[in-house]
Formats: C-alpha cells, structure tokens, sequence
C-alpha cells in the first residue's frame, strides 16, 4: 500500500529557544535561509508524501500564514520585476496537501500524533520531528518507505549516538539483519546511559503501521510524565515487527540554539554565495582566539 500521509507535530513551546518563541514557532526559526521546518516538509514531498498533517497548538497560528501563499506579497514583487525575490516564494507544496489540527493540551508526542488520527484512517503513515533536519542523496523518508515496500512492518530512523547523549533518544535493543537495518527487540525512551541496550537511538522519522493508534490509546505517561511514542511502539511490539534503519545522511538536531547554529554554518560552508566569506570569519576568530590563549610552546 503506497503511504500517502505524514503527521508532522510542531505543538511543542520551544521552552529551549525561549524568549523568541514566546512569540515565534521554533519550527520558523531560521537554518540558513528558510525555516527549520521547511526542510521537513520538502523531504516530505520530495519522498512521494501527498498529505501532512501539521499538529499545533494555540499561539502557532505563523506556521499557517507561513505554509499560505501571500498573493499581495507576490503581486507587489512581480509590479517590481523582483523575480528573484519571488523565487522565494514557491510553495513548498501544492496549499492543499497541509492541513492543520490542534492539540489542545501538552500531553507529549504520542498524544500529538494520537490528535490526528482521524484524518490517518487504516493507512500506514509516516511521522516527521521537524527538529531532526536530514541532508541526504535519497531523502531521508524515503529510505525509509524503500524498506516499509520491502517488509510491510513498522521502521524507525536510527542512528549511532554518543553515550553521553544516550539518554536524549529513544534507543533500541537491535538484531542486526543487513548492513544498515535492525529488528528492534526492544525499545526505552530516553534511559541513563548505563540501562541503555544499545547505542542505537531513534531519529525523528517514523513509518507507521495504523495499530500504533490503539497502541498510544492504551500508552500511560511515561518519561516526563508525558504519552511517549517509543512507549507505544514497545506495546506494539509482541504483535508487530517494529524495523531500525542506520539511515545514510548527514543529521542536524535543530532543537536546541547551538544545533540550530550548526546546521546553519555547515549549510554555509556548502554554499557558493556564503562559503568563502564565512571561512575567512572562522579563521580570523581562530587567530584572534589562539593570540589570547598566548603562544604554542612546543
Ligand atoms: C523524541 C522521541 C525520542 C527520539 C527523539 C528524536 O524526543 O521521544 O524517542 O529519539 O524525538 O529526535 P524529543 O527529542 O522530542 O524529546
């Protein structure tokens, strides 16, 4: 069955980025140029995805406008022959693939994704955290719809992380099948590093089977006393195979100000327009860094 659908939740407050997102989405502060979930959303459609379901909450109204054409915006820039402001302005996407639902309290990410299940159905679906931003040949997506194709069973995106940073993830107890993909015996949300089963932890791509609903109905708070996904997918797991996927790309966690920072200056760096200059700033903040420290005794 071909997975048309994705949940992408973005009703989280952004408490890491306060004070801008007091006012400003998290998911509209910018990498680069364009919004964090931007990215998201493009690997969304460039993976063959026709609908997403974007989850927000009160006070997330931008990521509407932002996703909306502004035809006034566009008419004045045309009147201006400023054609290639208006490149910017390409929908990401035809206006009707996203819609909107609203998740009224903060009850954590499986009760995000429980808020649209409505508009799901019986349908395998991919779930995408905004946060995780993946540069990629094959988008990140759609390696894991290659494998979904393959075996019909649930896949999470995993990757190899640092023990110190163990007990930020979702991490999996593996069986290695192939290379890259993993039967997951096991999962645990965010563990201290010493009840860790692996260092395999979940990145935020999902391909879902429609059970996982009834799964997440059933999940109590976990971990932070919020409805975890990963606790779902445990209770899913005596019934249905549950996939990992040692996906390839590159990943960035926007969802902390330094990481943001990070996928920025590596888009950069990559960038014709931006690389040269940007060199030459880290260099001479190398210099002046190294002339406080004092001179190298060898
Ligand atoms: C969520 C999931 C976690 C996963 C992570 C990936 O946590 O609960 O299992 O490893 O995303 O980014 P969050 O980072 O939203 O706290």
């Amino acid at each position: 069955m071909k997975v048309r659908k994705a949940i992408v939740p973005a009703a989280g407050w952004g408490t890491r980025f306060l004070p801008v997102t007091k006012v400003i989405p998290k998911e509209l502060l910018p990498v680069l140029n364009k919004p964090a979930i931007h990215y998201g959303i493009e690997e969304l459609i460039a993976s063959g995805i026709e609908h997403i379901i974007i989850v927000i909450t009160r006070g997330k109204h931008l990521l509407e406008d932002y996703f909306s054409r502004s035809f006034e915006l566009e008419h004045a820039l045309r009147e201006k022959s400023l054609y290639e402001a208006l490149s910017y302005l390409s929908p990401v996407c035809d206006p009707d693939c996203i819609c909107y639902v609203h998740q009224a309290e903060q009850l954590g990410l499986g009760h995000a994704i429980l808020t649209a299940k409505h508009l799901i159905g019986e349908e395998p679906f991919v779930v995408l955290l905004p946060d995780d931003i993946v540069f990629s040949e094959v988008p990140l997506t759609k390696q894991l719809l290659d494998i979904y194709q393959e075996y019909h069973a649930n896949v999470l995106a995993i990757e190899e992380v640092p023990e110190h940073r163990i007990s930020d993830y979702g991490v999996i107890e593996p069986l290695q099948m192939t290379e890259r993909l993993y039967r997951v015996l096991d999962l645990i949300e965010k563990p201290r590093s010493e009840y860790a089963p692996s260092r395999l932890g979940i990145v935020g791509r999902y391909v879902l089977l429609p059970e996982i609903f009834s799964a997440l109905e059933e999940t109590l708070p976990g971990k932070g006393g919020e409805i975890q996904l990963t606790d779902a997918l445990k209770l899913l797991l005596p019934n249905q195979p549950i996939l990992g996927y040692r996906f390839e790309g590159r990943r960035h966690d926007v969802g902390t100000p330094l990481g943001l920072l990070k996928a920025s200056l590596s888009l950069a760096l990559e960038s014709v327009d931006t690389a040269e200059q940007l060199h030459q700033f880290i260099d001479l903040s190398m210099r002046q860094r190294q002339l406080r420290k004092g001179p190298i005794n060898h």
